[in-house]
């Protein structure tokens, strides 16, 4: 059997400030195998964002084990989770989180221009365009981001969370700014660069979206209750 892209087991998080514990995520056991596409849905509050933010080793978990492609990442230091997730984690955001002042060119780059390989500037620009290209956006590479519209710019973002081929791509709310329209696009782009072999794991309130992935994780108070082992047909 092939090695999980991402495994938690037993996965525990709890805040705690002076009066207050809030216990965000209980023992959560979830697989996401090369090539799936997992949607994670949930009343606001149930800690669809906590456990994302744990899967890109943004935030560490209070117990349990997390492995990434076989290796136990549970306990990096910043330096290495920081390591592991420039070349592992893509991430999409519902804000975009774009650089205003660079253009699409520049913006979809930057996660090259830090990477430990260090790709010369062809590279780099061979395969901007060719992400560019996915996301349906290459003629617009001049532009800055607020001369687009939103749903290209969370395209923008699609794009530059794949530049650097990373394992998995990790999404919270793509859609959360969009009309229906665009968020339509954002949802058939990702649909697309899943039929061509990347590995998603997105947080959505949109039901219609969710039942896109074909596998679908309800969460209800830090608790996961379908089983992400039985794949639902979407
Ligand atoms: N930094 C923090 N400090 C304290 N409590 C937090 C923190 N971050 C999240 N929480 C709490 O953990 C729980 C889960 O929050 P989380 O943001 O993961 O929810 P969510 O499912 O993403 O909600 P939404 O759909 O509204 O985005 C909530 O009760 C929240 O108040
Ligand atoms: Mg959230």
């Amino acid at each position: 059997m092939s090695t999980a892209i991402l495994l938690l087991k037993n996965i525990g998080k709890i805040f705690e400030t002076e009066e207050l514990e809030t216990h965000a995520l209980k023992s959560i056991n979830l697989t996401v195998n090369k090539g799936d596409y997992v949607s994670i849905s949930g009343p606001s509050g149930c800690g669809k964002s906590t456990l994302l933010s744990i899967m890109g080793l943004l935030d560490v978990s209070s117990s349990g084990e997390y492995f990434i492609e076989g290796v136990n990442v549970t306990d990096l230091s910043l330096d290495q989770a920081a390591e592991v997730r420039n070349a592992k984690i893509g991430f999409i955001f519902q804000s975009f989180n774009l650089i205003d002042e660079l253009s699409v060119f520049d913006n979809v780059a930057l996660p090259l221009r830090y990477h430990a390989d260090k790709p010369n500037n062809a590279t780099i620009k061979k395969r901007v365009i060719e992400c560019l290209e996915k996301v349906g956006l290459s003629h617009r590479i001049s532009h800055k981001p607020n001369q687009l519209s939103g749903g290209q710019q969370q395209r923008v973002a699609i794009a530059r969370a794949l530049v650097a081929n990373p394992a998995v791509l990790l999404v919270d709310e793509p859609t959360g700014n969009l009309d229906s329209k665009s968020a339509d696009q954002v949802m058939d782009v990702l649909d697309q660069l899943n039929k061509v072999g990347t590995t998603i794991c997105m947080v959505t309130h949109d039901p219609r979206y969710a039942d896109m992935a074909r596998t679908k994780v309800q969460l209800l108070d830090g608790a996961i209750l379908h089983s992400p082992g039985v794949k639902l047909v979407g």
